[in-house]
């Protein structure tokens, strides 16, 4: 072939190793492909020493990422790094001198990318992101082609492959929530810091990126409710099943009316739900369309060469069109008219699963519903298994739908009822 793509990498990481094997493993194929050679001229990662059991050219190694992006042969970076401080200046950079990126990091897209996306604009070269959103699945692909005939009407994920697995874990095998934490970093399908996984934080990055696609603007993380998995209990897990529910971290977004909903939060899901039965670290991504009705897109969300197949494919796509000079930019943010507001968490609707420690005595029941009645919350299940008569046990509600700033009225009135004698828990519930 007479063409040749000369691509460099930025962090040799897990995903990064995952990367090397994907382009020696199908390099044949992908160069077939592609209608290049595909050479990758720099390795660039603080230890160029440590074994990713992936044979590399020693010549290729280096330390300074910055040398890479000022290469003039490189056509493509691929952002394997992580984080926002040299990650954001090394793409920035990148762009700048035209080169073309290939990133994974939802994080610095998240946090940063009005200011990435409008130096593509300004740029020759182009960003690909496919990784950045549920490792192997091709979602933001399906979002701007498969489903590009639509009005997005919602979309509800399982988009962060630590938490699920956690939830699996706890849930199917009685695993402790730390424990099985720790075996999620070991398969590599943490992040560097294991709170972005298990307080939601990196399924709001992702939805950001999903709902940002949607919307066709760019929103910013200030406008998405965040709520984690930390205080889910493995009883709460249990009660669910009681009444058919799994618990499921979900991203969420909702188009109505001129607003939208951007929620990421541990949510009850019947069991009759597809999503309930995505298991480990798999994710699923459902989206509703105007014209399309529902589908879902189902696969591995994290890990080293699921992450890699999205990486490699948005090479493959940049490659292609620099080899046919088709190169152009998406501008998928270019709406800066019909802007969405975005809904306050208090407005929201839904039922709602509660969970009170209370004093098991006559009477309880009645000054618990009372409250919820008088917040115009209507309850539509009630549960108690234990019976320690003087003591406290679990009482468990499901209510029909409710207006969120009404169920924290309430639940802040009834914490001060003396028969309350632990925090109550409320997780919110999608049909
Ligand atoms: P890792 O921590 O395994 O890899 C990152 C690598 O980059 C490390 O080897 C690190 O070195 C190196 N590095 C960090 N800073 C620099 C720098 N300034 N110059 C050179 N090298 C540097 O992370 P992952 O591979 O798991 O993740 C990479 C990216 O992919 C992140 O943005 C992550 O959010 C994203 N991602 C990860 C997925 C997963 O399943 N793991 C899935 C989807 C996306 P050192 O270790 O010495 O710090
Ligand atoms: N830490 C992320 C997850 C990696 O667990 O889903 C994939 O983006």
């Amino acid at each position: 072939m007479e063409k040749t793509i000369t691509l460099a990498l930025l962090g040799f990481g897990t995903i990064g190793t995952g990367v090397v094997k994907t382009l020696k493993q199908n390099k044949q194929l992908l160069e077939k492909r592609i209608g290049a050679n595909l050479s990758l001229k720099w390795i660039a990662d603080l230890d160029i020493v440590r074994d990713r059991g992936v044979e590399v050219d020693p010549s290729t190694l280096i330390t300074d990422g910055m040398r890479i992006v000022n290469d003039p042969e490189v056509d493509i970076v691929i952002e394997l790094a992580g984080g926002c401080t040299f990650a954001r200046e090394f793409i920035l950079q990148a762009l700048k001198n035209g080169k073309s990126v290939v990133t994974a990091n939802k994080a610095l897209l998240a946090e940063h990318g009005r200011e990435i996306f409008n130096a593509e604009q300004e740029s020759s070269g182009l960003i690909g992101f496919e990784a950045s959103v549920a490792g192997g699945i091709p979602v933001i692909k399906t979002q701007r082609e498969g489903l590009v005939a639509n009005n997005i009407l919602s979309i509800y994920g399982i988009i962060n492959g630590t938490a699920n697995y956690i939830l699996t874990k706890m849930s199917k095998e009685k695993i402790s929530f730390d424990e099985a934490l720790r075996d999620a970093q070991k398969l590599g399908y943490a992040e560097a810091d294991p709170s972005f996984d298990v307080d939601g934080i990196d399924s709001a990055h992702k939805l950001l990126l999903l709902g940002s696609l949607a919307a066709e603007t760019i929103f910013s993380m200030d406008q998405i409710y965040v709520e984690g998995i930390r205080h889910i209990t493995e009883r709460d897990i249990e009660y669910a099943a009681e009444f058919d529910y799994v618990i499921k971290l979900l991203a969420i977004y909702k188009k109505k009316n001129g607003m939208v909903q951007l929620r990421v939060h541990p949510t009850l899901l019947p069991c009759s739900n597809l999503l309930s039965s995505v298991m480990d670290s798999f994710n699923a991504i459902s989206f509703r369309g105007d014209i399309v009705g529902t589908n879902m897109y189902y696969g591995r969300g994290a890990g080293e060469m699921p992450t890699a197949s999205a990486v490699v494919a948005d090479i493959i796509d940049i490659g292609r069109a620099l080899v046919s000079g088709t190169l152009r930019n998406r501008n998928d943010f270019h709406n800066t008219a019909d802007i969405p507001v975005v809904q306050n968490i208090d407005d929201i609707e839904t039922r709602y699963y509660m969970r009170f420690s209370v004093i098991d005595q006559p009477g309880v029941l009645a000054q618990i519903s009372g409250i919820l009645g008088k917040n115009n919350i209507s309850i539509s299940d009630v549960y108690q298994k234990e019976r320690r008569a003087g003591d406290a046990v679990p009482l468990i509600m499901i209510t029909h739908r409710a207006r969120e700033h009404d169920v924290r009225s309430a639940l802040s009135e009834i914490a001060n009822l003396d028969i309350i004698k632990a925090d109550t828990v409320f997780i919110r519930m999608e049909e």
